[in-house]
């Protein structure tokens, strides 16, 4: 059966993340409406809560007041961070040059990822932060942090964020030269939110300075949720699905790019640009796809949609390669091999060649008594998307784990399959 009609994702979590957690460094008061309901992001809102922060739920949205990094500071702060490293990452950054001592903790998953690369360029900063063997808890005695020039080697936006975040409260401006680049919401936000921010290619440098909020701020749709859909609408034939209200920017579409590289009608129209291009998002079904390459330059791109391009995969003519994504190893499950081991398990011919993942189709599904998405919310959705391809009905262990990013994902289905 196909997938036919128009939704609205969530708001997008990375950014929903930034808009709660950047409020502590900020003076004024924001209303926030289309702020994503998920998991990971109530760990921000809950962080926010226990670091002092006030907010206030209204008709149109969340009002937030600004914590003019003046937190709680009686005596240790506990963090809770759930199942979610954007939190525990990014506040990791903005708590190391501010008064008092912080704990931050997690779940089960969440305790095996590594937080020694945020901690180091921090501690070069000037920073007291201690981890427990690279891993979580994290504890950080705030300190007066200067300014440093450091190069960051990994792809990541969260390492990234961390740093140019502590640099708003250092004495001295922060210079970061980065060896690729990834979504820019941590910039974007910092510009519009009144700090002093340049970019020179790969190089940033961030001043200094207090951040202002807005008096509104209208969420966009997160990417990484709709992409489940769009994504499944390029492999069920007869489908069209329409995303309302999607972010756009070029450091999140990648997947969109990669389908329509592979044969699938992509149509795209932009609605607003500022603070983050928006615009809505239409997959139309356009026969079998066929495989392609995708260079490490465009990972960041799209690292949390490989799962869900894997499956698409898995129905393209020939060997598709994703070049270089052993950042997938450090997600909430080691995703190379969750996505080996569960779309082998359909049939699919999946092999991981050293830091690159290759996907040979199409497939001719067969079904496993049971499918496991070891607890980890994308590989939960895209094995329901698989099977839904695949028009077969098999358990899935761990589906508990989807409101983690995507609470409405069910409903959203629902309404797209029922047509
Ligand atoms: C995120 C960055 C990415 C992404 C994660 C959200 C962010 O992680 O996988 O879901 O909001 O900055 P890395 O920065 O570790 O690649």
């Amino acid at each position: 059966m196909p997938l036919i009609g128009s939704f609205t994702p969530p708001g997008d979590k990375s950014i929903s993340h930034r808009l709660i957690l950047m409020s502590i460094l900020a003076e004024g008061e924001m209303l926030i409406s289309g702020l994503s309901n998920c998991e990971d992001v109530k760990s921000s809102l809950g962080a926010f809560r226990t670091l002092g922060g006030l907010t206030s739920l209204q008709v149109d949205g969340l009002v937030i007041k600004g914590l003019n990094r003046e937190v709680r500071t009686n005596e240790q702060i506990d963090i809770d961070c759930g199942n979610s490293g954007t939190t525990m990452r990014l506040l990791t950054g903005i708590l190391a040059g501010l008064s008092g001592s912080f704990r931050l903790d997690g779940d089960r998953q969440l305790r095996a990822r590594p937080m020694q690369r945020v901690a180091d360029p921090l501690i070069q900063m000037g920073a007291k932060v201690e981890t427990d063997n690279g891993r979580p808890p994290v504890t950080i005695f705030g300190s007066k942090l200067s300014g440093v020039t450091c190069r960051i080697n990994d792809a990541s936006a969260q390492l990234k964020s961390a740093v140019l975040l502590a640099g708003l409260s250092a004495s001295s401006p922060t210079t970061i030269v980065l060896s690729s680049s990834s979504r820019d919401h941590t910039e974007r936000l910092i510009r519009y939110w009144g700090g002093r921010l340049a970019s020179d290619g790969l190089t940033l440098t961030v001043q200094p300075g207090l951040l202002k909020l807005p008096r509104r701020f209208l969420t966009p749709g997160d990417p990484s949720s709709a992409a489940f859909f769009l994504v499944a609408a390029s492999i069920i034939s007869g489908s069209r699905v329409t995303a309302k209200n999607l972010l756009l920017s070029h450091g999140r579409t990648g997947f969109l790019r990669v389908l329509d590289r592979m044969g699938a009608k992509v149509s795209l129209t932009m609605e607003s640009d500022t603070p983050e291009p928006t615009g809505e998002v239409t997959v139309t079904y356009n026969g079998p796809l066929h495989a392609t390459e995708i260079q490490p330059d465009e990972v960041p791109s799209l690292i949390d949609e490989i799962p869900i391009l894997a499956l698409a995969a898995t129905l393209a003519e020939g060997v598709t390669i994703f070049r270089k994504v052993d950042e997938l190893r450090l997600k909430e499950t080691d995703r190379l091999m969750s996505i080996r081991h569960q779309l082998g398990a359909m049939g699919a011919r999946v092999r991981i060649e050293g830091d690159d993942l290759l996907v040979e189709g199409p497939t001719s599904f067969i079904l496993p008594t049971q499918l496991d998405s070891g607890h980890d919310h994308r590989l939960a959705m895209t094995l329901v998307m698989a099977l839904k391809a695949a028009n077969a009905k098999v358990p899935i262990a761990g589906l508990e784990s989807i409101p983690i990013s995507y609470p409405d994902f069910q409903n959203h289905l629902d309404s797209l399959w029922s047509h």
